[in-house]
């Protein structure tokens, strides 16, 4: 069986290029077999920058399975595969409403990583937005924070037991409906982007030279220069996601990661219009180029700017107290702390120049 990289669509072994987008086929050894002798894989759902989702079903339990099998070159690194299983032992135990639930992770007998979710059914935020942007619209920041703060509180848990999510993204966070006017929120890949970015070559989610994906438009400025991180990379992702959102479009847009690195690094924060002036400004220091600047907590973040909404329609003039009592709660350290895996080798950091090395690093050079 063959399938469509672009579409899902699957094909006899005899077609070689998609009829619908014109993209070469692949071989597809998963789809109609059982998986480790237990799930029966039905569909792929997408391939991200460390594997492919399928949809799967357990037929023991009639229930549906998002099974992510790893690419190959994740499973043959050593170290990215010991860290892999050891990482999906502690997220097994990780239990929230609004994180994917990982029921197994593993190894295939020819040496394949993959772990077992919860199928979410859904759109992801991305196409949420992407959707919404093409009405012409975008949302309102009672709607962006009613749709957010279930994942702000996903994160917060996380940070509260050590684990930072690294590549939160529209990608990673799945919108599913509850009736006709609500919708439920949940997070993917918590904490599993440690392994991307050990394996050096992918960290910003380059995939083919010169074009990106999803992560580097969320990345902080310590992740690009390799500097030490700690919660703070997920709440300046998360404020960039908040922008997007409200503005209709990207924070930092790029195009071309040259001008990603540019906006995230040095030039001036993009201001958020249309919202109340205190809004706009504690938004903005979610996503200051020095994390010190920063909340602390992401859940007291996202209250805060909720309290801002409420407070300028009731009392315009207080809105400025709300601001210098979140600044004094951002001073706090924050729990997860630790070391960028790319920084942790210390004979290779003495020769970065942080900046200059991660384009280097990007440009292969
Ligand atoms: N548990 C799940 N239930 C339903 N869909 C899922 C689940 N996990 C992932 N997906 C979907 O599968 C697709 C591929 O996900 P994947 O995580 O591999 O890629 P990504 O998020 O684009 O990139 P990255 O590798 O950076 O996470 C996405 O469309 C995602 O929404
Ligand atoms: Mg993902």
């Amino acid at each position: 069986m063959k399938i469509c990289p672009k579409c899902n669509t699957t094909f006899d072994d005899n077609f070689s290029l998609c009829p619908y987008d014109q993209r070469v086929l692949e071989q597809e050894p998963f789809i109609g077999k059982l998986f480790q002798d237990k799930y029966l894989v039905e569909s792929r759902i997408g391939k991200g920058g460390m594997g492919v989702v399928y949809r799967a079903q357990d037929p023991g339990n009639g229930q549906y399975r998002a099974i992510k099998m790893l690419a190959p070159e994740m499973s043959t690194n050593q170290e990215v595969h010991d860290r892999f299983l050891l990482e999906c032992q502690m997220l097994e135990k990780l239990q929230h409403t609004h994180i994917v639930k990982l029921y197994e992770s593993g190894k295939t007998d020819y040496g394949m990583l993959f772990m077992v979710m919860e199928f979410i059914e859904g759109k992801s935020l991305k196409s949420v937005i992407d959707e919404r942007v093409a009405a012409g619209n975008s949302f309102s920041p009672i709607e962006t924070l009613d749709m957010l703060e279930p994942i702000a509180e996903a994160l917060s848990f996380a940070h509260d037991n050590g684990i930072i999510h690294r590549d939160l993204k529209p990608d990673n966070i799945m919108v599913s409906k509850i009736d006709n006017e609500k919708s439920k929120t949940t997070l993917l890949d918590l904490g599993i982007a440690k392994m991307r970015n050990n394996s050096g070559e992918t960290v910003a989610h380059l995939t083919v030279p010169g074009q990106i994906v999803g992560t580097a438009f969320y990345m902080s400025p310590e992740q690009w220069e390799s500097k030490k991180i700690d919660n703070r990379i997920d709440i300046y992702a998360f404020g960039a996601v908040i922008h997007e959102m409200i503005a209709g479009k990207k924070a930092f847009p790029g195009p071309k990661i040259p001008d990603l690195i540019r906006q995230h690094m040095i030039m001036p924060r993009p201001r958020l219009e249309g919202v109340p002036e205190a809004f706009a400004e504690l938004l903005l220091r979610s996503i200051a180029k020095e994390k010190e600047e920063r909340p602390t907590s992401i859940i007291n973040f996202v209250k805060d700017l909720r309290l801002m909404l409420e407070q300028v329609e009731r009392e315009p003039e207080n809105v400025q107290s709300t601001i210098e009592a979140s600044k004094e709660a951002a001073t706090s350290t924050p729990q997860a702390e630790l070391q960028n895996d790319d920084s942790s080798n210390e004979e290779q950091n003495q020769n970065k120049p942080g900046f200059l090395s991660s384009l280097k690093r990007l440009f292969g050079r």
